[in-house]
């Protein structure tokens, strides 16, 4: 076991399974007694973003609020694993800056699945909401979803079983020391 905090940072459209994916990192961090908390958009909204819509500069504090709790997390021995769409490169890479600051490692993982792969799934019955215009600025049909550049760590949601990912999220972590 390991001491040493960190951020995963998960990003990807709306239902491409960063929730699960989190949900399968904790049982998995749980099972090695490695202490962690998950920063989950939807459960954020909920509380310390409280009020914030969906334009750009809410979904920024959105992602810098987060962000700052998962540093704080990370640079006290926590691994904070993070599931927001947060669809912007800029803040993406500020959110990355705080972790650098101090020293503590950023993992960020591209959860990919095609848009019509999550069109399809439609789990929460939003995106026909957003193609019917009752949802706007939605992510990937009315609002931009800018994909990660240099990514730690991608997966394919839409051709892996959320084990498969896991797995290799976790082999990345091992690989850096991390686990
Ligand atoms: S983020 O853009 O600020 O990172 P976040 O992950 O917190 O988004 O919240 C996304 C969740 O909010 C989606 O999974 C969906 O359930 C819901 N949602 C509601 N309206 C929108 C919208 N316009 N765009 C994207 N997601 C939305």
């Amino acid at each position: 076991m390991n001491d040493k905090g960190f951020t995963l940072w998960f990003t990807g459209l709306s239902g491409a399974g960063k929730s699960t994916l989190a949900e399968a990192l904790s049982a998995r961090m749980a099972a090695i007694e490695l202490a962690h908390e998950i920063l989950d958009g939807d459960v954020v909204r909920t509380n310390l973003s409280k009020g914030l819509g969906f334009s750009k500069e809410d979904r920024d504090t959105n992602i810098r609020r987060i962000g700052y709790v998962a540093n704080m997390l990370a640079r006290n021995g926590v691994a904070a694993i993070t599931a927001a769409i947060s669809p912007y490169r800029e803040v993406r890479r500020e959110v990355r800056n705080y972790a650098i600051k101090d020293d503590a490692a950023f993992v960020e993982v591209f959860v990919y699945c095609p848009l019509e792969v999550v069109e399809e799934r439609d789990t929460k019955g939003l995106y026909k909401k957003a193609r019917a215009g009752i949802i706007k600025n939605f992510t990937g049909i009315s609002d931009p979803y800018e994909e990660p550049e240099q990514a730690e760590v991608t997966v394919n949601t839409a051709e892996e079983s959320i084990e498969e990912s896991a797995d290799k999220i976790l082999a990345y972590l091992k690989g850096q020391g991390l686990l």
